[in-house]
């Protein structure tokens, strides 16, 4: 792994050195805090995706530094004495955010709380040419992991998933985060419309060639309000079948552990010891904060956890940070049968094997679209799956954010 560049997050410097004591000063929350910032912003809005991510013409990048500075200040009081052990830049499409503001980012992180010699720092990138222009600039304001959305390999597949991204940029962009990044990985979306398994042993095999030691790989899951959604509705989209979704699956699995990637969790891979370690904290259920519009957060203060929540819309974020200091629209105490239960319910999360495709991918975007999402609220127990077999989480991308 190559030595962090960013001064404020090095091993060695001021803030680095007292980060164990840091760790063990911690009595409230286990294990080192994670920090989540989300860049809201997209170029344009993929047809499948439901995140918070918006377009947006003149973002007013000054503003919105200032906002996740103070929003992040506003976290440091609410959770003072930590270790940080992961930073994570996600969206939207963080790579659109400039270096300086992810610089600016990390040294507050830095200058707030202790920050672990070996804090893992990653932003999610998309792979168009002008933003990989910009990978240099990320790697030396200090982020060290890159995880980029090449989505696919098929020129085809791009097109019909609406990236604006086509398969040279892609493999440039994934060139260019290896030059770049001490660790990187890419996410690409399988169980496409038409897609035989034998095109995805293909793809994958492919992919495994361009693959470090990490790879993301998504179902992909019909959102409601997305565009694929009215598609479906339309007939006019139609995802695999259940019998060729499950065998999309077995070959996914089959063909990574095969390369030595085994699954560490439904729909990510990593040679052991490469796993992502930001994502790990929130399966394991450990504290992590969420900055930015629709971050959720999971704080432990005085033995008892917290579920927190900012507010959604960009523009209304923004204007409650100017006016309150942080964007938070809800902080409610998580009581303790709901925290066993979430901390189960995520933990399931780093299982894999046995596989139901379709009935649980429609049970997943049932509950996903039933959910009262984000209020931190347990929802009732029709939607957990109470009594029922796990759930299989066929699309587990970020889950701080709604
Ligand atoms: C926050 S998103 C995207 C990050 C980045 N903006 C990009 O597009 O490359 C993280 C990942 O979730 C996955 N994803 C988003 N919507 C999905 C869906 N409906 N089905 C399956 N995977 C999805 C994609 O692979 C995507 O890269
Ligand atoms: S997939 Fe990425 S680029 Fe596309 S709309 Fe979602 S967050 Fe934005």
């Amino acid at each position: 792994m190559k030595p962090l560049t960013h001064p404020a997050l090095g091993a060695g410097s001021p803030l680095s050195r007292n980060a164990g004591e840091g760790a063990e000063r911690s009595e409230e929350g286990e294990g080192p805090l994670a920090v989540y910032i989300h860049w809201p912003f997209c170029r344009s809005k993929c047809p499948y995706c439901d995140f918070n991510s918006h377009v947006r013409d003149g973002v007013d990048a000054a503003r919105w530094t200032r906002a996740l500075l103070a929003d992040l200040d506003h976290h440091a009081e609410l959770m003072p004495g930590r270790a940080i052990g992961s930073v994570f830049f996600g969206g939207g499409t963080p790579s659109l955010m400039p270096p300086e503001t992810v610089a600016a980012l990390l040294d507050r992180v830095g200058a707030r709380w202790t920050v672990m010699p070996d804090v893992e720092v990653t932003l999610e990138a998309n792979p168009n040419s002008a933003e990989a222009a910009r990978f240099r600039a990320f790697a030396a304001a200090g982020v060290n992991r890159l995880s980029l959305g090449v989505q696919a390999l098929d020129p085809a597949a791009l097109k019909m998933l609406g990236r604006l991204h086509d398969r040279g940029e892609a493999i440039a962009a994934i060139e260019h985060a290896r030059d770049n990044f001490a660790r990187f990985s890419f996410d690409l979306i399988y169980a496409r419309p038409g897609q035989s398994v034998a095109a995805w042993r293909h793809e994958l095999d492919e992919a495994l060639v361009f693959a470090d030691d990490h790879l993301s790989l998504y179902q992909l899951t019909i959102e409601p309000g997305t565009a694929f959604a009215t598609l479906e509705r339309l007939g006019d989209l139609a995802v695999p079948e259940e019998e060729v979704a499950a065998a999309l699956f077995e070959t996914t699995q089959e063909q990574l552990d095969a390369r030595g990637l085994p699954a560490y969790e439904i729909s990510n891979h990593a040679r052991p010891g490469a796993e992502c370690r930001h994502n790990l904290a929130y399966w394991r259920y450990q504290d992590y904060i969420g900055i930015g519009p629709g971050a959720h957060g999971r704080l432990t203060r005085g033995n008892v956890k917290y579920a927190t929540r900012q507010r959604r819309v960009p523009e209304r974020w923004l204007a409650e940070v100017e006016r309150a200091g942080t964007g938070m629209e809800e902080m409610a105490a998580i009581s303790r049968d709901s925290s066993v239960e979430e901390m189960l319910m995520t933990r399931r999360r780093i299982v894999v094997r046995s596989y139901s495709p379709a009935a649980d991918r429609r049970r997943i975007s049932d509950a996903r679209s039933r959910a009262p999402r984000g209020n931190g609220r347990r929802p009732p127990a029709s939607q957990r799956g109470a009594g029922g077999p796990p759930r299989l989480i066929v699309r587990s991308a970020i889950p701080s954010v709604y």
